[in-house]
């Protein structure tokens, strides 16, 4: 594998909730190659945005380490952590509500490079011509509003916006999932140029399988916290082996005819992720749950880089 970008060891990020502890993100591993993306799905709460925003230093981690370009970064304070965040950057789900609505497209597009202290005026102006055009935003859109704006332009914005200060690392937290199907491609689309033209490197999350596929080199389902399967993003969806990744494989629609999915509804609780218990989060769900699935669960490598956390694995394959 080549140098990665974003390495993680045993993250953790728990909340603390009345007298007990949400384990939001439980012991997640895994990296980032550089110039690849790195899809992340999962139910509602299963931690996606948490691990993204842990990652990016947005929340100080409860235990694990998180490495960059092969450098520990995770206890960076004052400067060293400024300087870090600049190189992490974020696009969220809903550019409305993380744009500020009283700036023009130039003024958002501005403050990220006003604030580094980096550009006179005149290269100030310049810099947001060049962020617009990279990002295929009209120049004439330059003193409008977002609420000017349609989805997909403002979610351009916010692209830009992401983008001014140069970053390698770039957490798309399902940035297509408001916008209209028509237009979520050409934002994908926009997304995977960027990745080619600036090297960057993507943690993408999402519910939406569909578009993972379509954008990941690499997929890590995660379940209540955990990391259950991950896997080069092909062989995932030729070959899904945790109960839980086929249940969700089963919900995409698909208009092969040949191969359809057999839809797996999942039934009982799901547990709480506030002081679990340590077997396995998904037995309460799982309809090959035995005894020894009360035992913590570990990923084992499969296939070449393909990991599941079953203590079934072999015999339901
Ligand atoms: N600041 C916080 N304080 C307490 N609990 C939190 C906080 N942020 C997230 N959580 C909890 O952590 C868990 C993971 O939340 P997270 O937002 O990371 O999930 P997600 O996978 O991104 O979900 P979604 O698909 O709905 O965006 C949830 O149980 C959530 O309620
Ligand atoms: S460990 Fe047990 S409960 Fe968990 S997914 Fe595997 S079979 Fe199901
Ligand atoms: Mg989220």
């Amino acid at each position: 594998m080549a140098e990665p970008c974003i390495e993680v060891k045993n993250l953790e990020k728990y909340f603390t909730v009345g007298k007990g502890k949400l384990h939001a993100v439980d012991g997640v591993s895994f990296k980032i190659e550089k110039g690849k993306t790195m899809g992340v799905v999962g139910e509602s709460g299963c931690g996606k945005s948490t691990l993204g925003r842990t990652i990016i230093h947005q929340h100080e981690p409860t235990g694990g380490q998180i490495f960059f370009n092969g450098k520990d970064v995770t206890k960076v304070k004052g400067r060293a952590l400024r300087d870090l965040r600049e190189h992490m950057q974020i696009v969220f789900q809903d550019p409305y509500s993380s744009l500020n609505p009283r700036y023009t497209v130039e003024a958002t597009i501005r403050e990220p490079l006003l604030l580094s202290h980096r550009y006179s005026k005149g290269e100030l102006a310049d810099e947001v011509t060049r962020l617009m055009q990279l990002c295929g935003i009209d120049e004439r859109l330059r003193l409008a509003y977002p609420h000017e704006l349609d989805g997909g332009r403002r979610q351009r914005v916010g692209i830009a916006r992401a983008l001014a200060l140069h970053p390698d690392f770039v957490v798309c937290d399902e940035p297509v999932s408001a916008l209209d199907v028509s237009i979520q491609a050409q934002v994908l689309n926009l997304l995977m140029d960027l990745q080619e033209q600036e090297n960057l490197t993507y943690m993408f999350v999402t519910h939406d399988l569909s578009v993972v596929r379509h954008i990941s080199h690499d997929i890590c389902v995660m379940y209540l916290g955990q990391l259950v399967e991950t896997s080069p993003s092909k062989e995932l969806f030729e070959r899904p082996m945790h109960p839980y990744t086929k249940a969700l494989l089963s919900a995409i629609p698909t208009t092969d005819i040949h191969a359809p999915y057999q839809r797996i509804q999942l039934k009982g609780e799901i547990t709480s992720p506030i002081n679990p218990k340590p077997g396995c989060r998904f037995a309460a769900r799982c309809p090959y749950a035995v005894d020894r699935c009360r035992e913590p669960q570990e990923l084992h490598e499969m296939s070449p880089n393909h990991f599941v956390a079953c203590c079934r694995v072999e015999e339901l394959n």
